[in-house]
């Protein structure tokens, strides 16, 4: 079953075709969506583009050239239909894991909400992060100073079931210059509390329960920007 949706982010009004085995807009993608500086004339690579939302807000802000990756066709197929009905045409779709569409190529700004979940096994529409929930994640942030320009960025969430320090050590690590952009929490979904058992036993994971007794998840959006030559 395939239908339309209207979101409203920042100034613009975009229409989506919401695909039920596709990722839909989510309170991580919204956080991102709201955060994502003015890209006027710059390349963009969108890893796990899912429905295409990042990229059409990319396109809005004026990126020159997006490139847009994901390991599910269907995906793709959904980012497509998405593109035309917003009048996207700035955007190539490329089908693979991670940096394995790119090769060589660098870019200014690197944009991902990667899968996230923990799970023992994996989950519905790609959203299975591993193990520990970090897979896609550290393969993004140690993949990525290959793939920027100097003073490039990569603009990535991280939530509180992975470890939102571990992603700021990485970062730090691998010689970022991080900065906060947002932050918020979400209430558990209905999956994420049929997981809660196996996320309770995993070392990384914190959460807190709002003043309604639910379990909450938090998110950071960092920005790290990287610089090759001193
Ligand atoms: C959390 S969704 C984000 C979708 C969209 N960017 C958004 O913010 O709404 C993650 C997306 O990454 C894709 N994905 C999962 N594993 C991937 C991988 N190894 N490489 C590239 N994309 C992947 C999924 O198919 C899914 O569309």
């Amino acid at each position: 079953m395939k239908n339309t949706r209207r979101f409203y982010i920042r100034d613009f009004e975009i229409e989506l075709l919401i695909d039920s085995k596709v990722y839909k807009p989510s309170f991580t993608s919204m956080l991102i969506a709201r955060n994502i500086p003015d890209l006027d004339g710059l390349d963009v690579l969108d890893i796990g583009t899912g429905s295409g939302i990042l990229s059409i807000i990319a396109s809005r802000l004026n990126a020159r050239r997006i490139i847009a990756t994901d390991i599910s066709v269907r995906a793709l197929n959904n980012a497509y239909e998405n593109f035309k009905i917003n009048n996207v045409w700035n955007v190539e779709l490329r089908l693979g894991s991670v940096f394995e569409p790119v090769e060589d190529e660098e870019f200014d700004i690197i944009i991902s909400n990667p899968p996230m979940t923990p799970s023992h096994q994996p989950l519905p529409r790609y959203t299975w992060g591993g193990l520990d929930g970090r897979w896609v994640l550290d393969e993004i942030i140690r993949g990525a100073p290959k793939h920027l320009k100097n003073g490039g960025r990569l603009i990535i969430p991280t939530i509180s079931l992975v470890g939102i320090e571990k992603t700021y050590r990485l970062l730090r690590d691998i010689g970022f210059k991080i900065r906060v952009l947002d932050y918020g929490y979400h209430p558990f979904s209905r999956r994420l509390m049929n997981l809660k058992k196996y996320i309770d036993r995993l070392d990384c994971a914190d959460y807190f329960y709002d003043n309604h007794g639910r379990p909450c998840w938090r998110v950071v959006l960092y920005e790290a920007t990287m610089l090759k030559h001193h």
